[in-house]
């Protein structure tokens, strides 16, 4: 079922898969509407066994995930923690508020992952992590990246938010770091409006992830019988995900596979139609490398110049389709400046961040619809 949008073809547009709706009433019915109730454990049981991970905890978003990662690694100023430069600035900002300078990192020219060779240069003595982002769902190197940053003792948190039921030489993402992150942002595939996930690989953290997560408080204990009341016991905060939206998450969590199949399709579809199209006129498509099973979440083109691409957004925009660039590189943005990010220090970043445009990709998107993007593309005259 589609949900209303006020253009043509949107970039993105929400849609239901199953059980959202009937999942989100049976919360008010029974009285859950708050945090940690049925809903919530039906997520984390099944992020637990499908990804094999110890813990699952849902959040308010993956930023406030990826905030409990730097509380839980106790992050402190003066502390330098490796981001690549291409990408979100909640990847880099959760640390920045603990007071940790954040060290750039560029990207490859082909996933546009953390380039994994440039990692060792950049570790200080005074590095404490590493968050590699999985951009577009295709795995970083984590051998490499994980053998690193184990040799000179630094934690590794993946920023996992387009990565979800991704694989890297057949591991799920999101299972290599001592910590990870999810998103169920609206653009996601699978989704909850706003909304994310901590996993915690590394079981030393799970008790302190609880108490971050209950505002400093030992509730989860309380709730399990394990204390007769609950006390402030350390710093911590609100990342606790309602039930309402923890039911139209588990409402969509529980038909994945059919959501990962759809998303195969759309892009595979986008695939087929474009990379011909682009490689006779020197655009480029996503690489995905044979070790690597993309999430499927994104399909992007990069473009041959920024006016290229430009001209592109505006094209599709009048004929009613909405392109997006993504990614202002993170080392040229004011606050990335005054940490020390200058005009040239992540060449690839810059490069793709002027040309890289992607096409509209939601469940609901249809092969009309797609066939109107591929069309309005493949007339462009670039
Ligand atoms: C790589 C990356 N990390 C983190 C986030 C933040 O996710 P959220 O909106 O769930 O906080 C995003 C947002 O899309 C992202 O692209």
């Amino acid at each position: 079922m589609n949900l209303a949008t006020d253009s043509d073809i949107p970039f993105n547009r929400s849609s239901l898969r199953g059980r959202e709706l009937e999942y989100i009433f049976q919360t008010i019915t029974i009285g859950q509407i708050a945090g940690d109730q049925t809903f919530s454990k039906k997520c984390h049981a099944l992020l637990e066994q499908v990804l094999g991970v110890p813990r699952a905890m849902v959040t308010t978003s993956c930023t406030h995930a990826l905030e409990m990662c730097a509380l839980l690694l106790d992050i402190q100023p003066g502390d330098e923690v490796i981001v690549p430069s291409f990408t979100f600035v909640s990847t880099a900002n959760a640390f920045a508020l603990r007071g940790a300078k954040i060290i750039f990192a560029d990207v490859r020219p082909d996933t546009l992952n953390l380039d994994e060779e440039q990692l060792a240069g950049l570790i200080s003595a005074r590095t404490r992590a590493v968050v590699p982002v999985h951009y577009a769902g295709v795995g970083c190197e984590m051998d490499e990246i994980v053998r690193i940053a184990t040799q000179h003792g630094v934690a590794v948190v993946e920023d996992n938010a387009h990565g979800l039921f991704g694989k890297f030489r057949g591991r799920w993402l999101g299972t290599f770091g001592c910590l990870a992150a999810q998103s169920f942002h609206e653009t996601k595939n699978i989704t909850c409006g706003e909304g994310g996930a901590l996993l915690i690989n590394d079981e030393r953290l799970i008790e302190r992830a609880e108490i971050i997560r209950e505002k400093g408080t030992d509730r989860s204990r309380f709730f399990r019988g394990q204390v007769d009341k609950y006390s402030w016991v350390g710093i911590g905060s609100s990342y606790v995900m309602s039930d309402v939206l923890a039911a139209f998450l588990y409402g969509q969590l529980e038909v994945w596979p059919a959501i990962q199949t759809q998303r195969q399709r759309i892009w595979t579809y986008y695939d087929q139609h474009l990379r011909p199209w682009a490689q006779e006129r020197g655009i480029g498509c996503p690489v995905v490398p044979a070790h690597c099973e993309q999430s499927y979440h994104m399909y992007y083109l990069v473009m041959r110049s920024l006016e290229q691409r430009q001209a592109l957004i505006a094209q599709l925009k009048s004929r009613g389709i909405l392109g997006v660039f993504h990614y202002v590189p993170l080392h040229l943005s004011p606050v990335g400046q005054r940490m020390g990010g200058r005009s040239g220090s992540c060449p690839v970043s810059e490069e793709k961040s002027d040309r890289l445009i992607r096409l509209p990709c939601f469940n609901s998107l249809t092969p009309a619809e797609q066939d109107q993007v591929i069309t309005a593309v493949q007339q462009f005259q670039p």
